[in-house]
């Protein structure tokens, strides 16, 4: 075997991978002159009037650093403290944000939901919400789903309909973590207006940077009474960029040609092509539908510590177990088949340590 320990790029998370020309272009544009800090600039203005023309109405637009203050902040603005929010068990606000949505909320509770392939079932909404009626139970107030899942699948427009009918029924607002939004709308090829607002969404946390840029996912308020006073918020918690330009330009070169859904199209390619290759070894068991840029596999323990030794890295503790494959905007066919090819290698028996040549 070669000596190649450390591959160009991994399959860990799309947040290994670079930021894209799109929005490395519009940063240099940016860098022009002074502008108005705090958010008061074009390029915000620009970034936040191409959301509202992708969603087709209007809406309002914070910026924020990450995925994490964009959920949190969000679901805080949607609930009281002594109120829950309603999510999957493995959703990212319950299992990956080190408690953000209870703090910023002031102590909000996340109750937890199951479902198959990391979608909540709309029944469980129900179950939840009538389990207990009392004074004593964190009243629910929101429920959080995740557009594309934690698990690499996707909501139907029917599933968030139907999770949207069962919000309505018992007063639930509805939040979408859409980290990987880009991902689902190239995958079900909708218009953006027909998983959020025209389905019920509330409000939606678009992600950017999993799409190629450098920092900062959008919150995107449909229900423009949830906004209200969240620049506050903001700026409390400390997600208001004083040079907030170079927060947003990378979002109007992302959006004014379309490379968001460009590179998420070709993300989710990436993917189906890696499926296409681990599909047909018998060592390997794919774990659930591949619908968006993730792959999740169940491998042999020794191939996973072989791949590892060869300088892969990959993620085996997300969701429900097996190892996370995520492709990113600038992952290639090469990357793949340099992937699968030390994964088999890994597969094939060692050769008995005493065979002589020609046994
Ligand atoms: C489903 C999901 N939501 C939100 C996030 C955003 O997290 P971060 O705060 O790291 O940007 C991530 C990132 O891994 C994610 O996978």
């Amino acid at each position: 075997m070669n000596q190649r320990l450390e591959p160009l790029r991994h399959f860990a998370s799309d947040n290994y991978a670079g930021i894209c020309p799109e929005a490395w272009a519009a940063l240099t544009e940016a860098n022009q002159g002074h502008a108005v800090g705090y958010g008061d600039d074009a390029w915000t203005a620009k970034a936040a009037n191409l959301i509202r023309d992708l969603f087709e109405t209007n809406c309002e637009v914070f910026f924020v650093f990450n995925g994490t203050a964009a959920n949190s902040l969000s679901l805080a603005s949607m609930c009281q403290s002594y109120h829950s929010i309603l999510c999957h068990e493995i959703a990212h606000v319950e299992a990956d944000e080190c408690g953000a949505p209870e703090f910023f909320s002031n102590g909000t509770k996340v109750l937890l939901l199951s479902g198959a392939n990391g979608k909540i079932d709309p029944a469980g909404i129900e179950r939840m919400v009538k389990r207990r009626t009392d004074i004593h139970y964190p009243k629910p107030r929101a429920v959080s789903l995740t557009q594309a899942t934690e698990l690499g699948t996707v909501y139907t427009i029917e599933e968030i309909k139907a999770i949207w009918s069962k919000a309505k029924q018992h007063g639930l607002r509805i939040h979408m973590d859409g980290a990987r939004f880009a991902n689902a709308v190239a995958s079900m090829g909708v218009a953006p207006k027909e998983i959020t607002w025209q389905a019920g969404v509330d409000v939606l946390c678009f992600g950017g940077t999993k799409n190629g840029t450098l920092v900062g996912d959008a919150v995107v308020f449909f229900n423009l009474e949830m906004a209200r006073e969240f620049d506050y918020r903001c700026k409390q918690a400390g997600q208001l960029a004083s040079k907030m330009r170079f927060v947003s330009a990378p979002w109007v070169g992302m959006l004014e040609a379309g490379a968001w859904l460009r590179h998420a199209a070709h993300a989710n390619r990436m993917a189906a092509y890696l499926e296409s290759k681990l599909r047909p070894l018998p060592a390997v068991k794919i774990l659930f539908p591949r619908q968006a840029n993730a792959v999740f596999a169940e491998l042999p323990q020794p191939v996973i510590a072989g791949l590892r030794e060869r300088g892969w890295r990959f993620y085996t503790f997300i969701g429900q177990g097996g190892c996370r494959l995520m492709c990113a905007w600038d992952t290639t066919e090469t990357d793949v088949d340099a992937f699968v090819a030390d994964l088999q290698a890994h597969l094939q028996p060692a050769a008995p340590a005493n065979a002589t040549k020609g046994e």
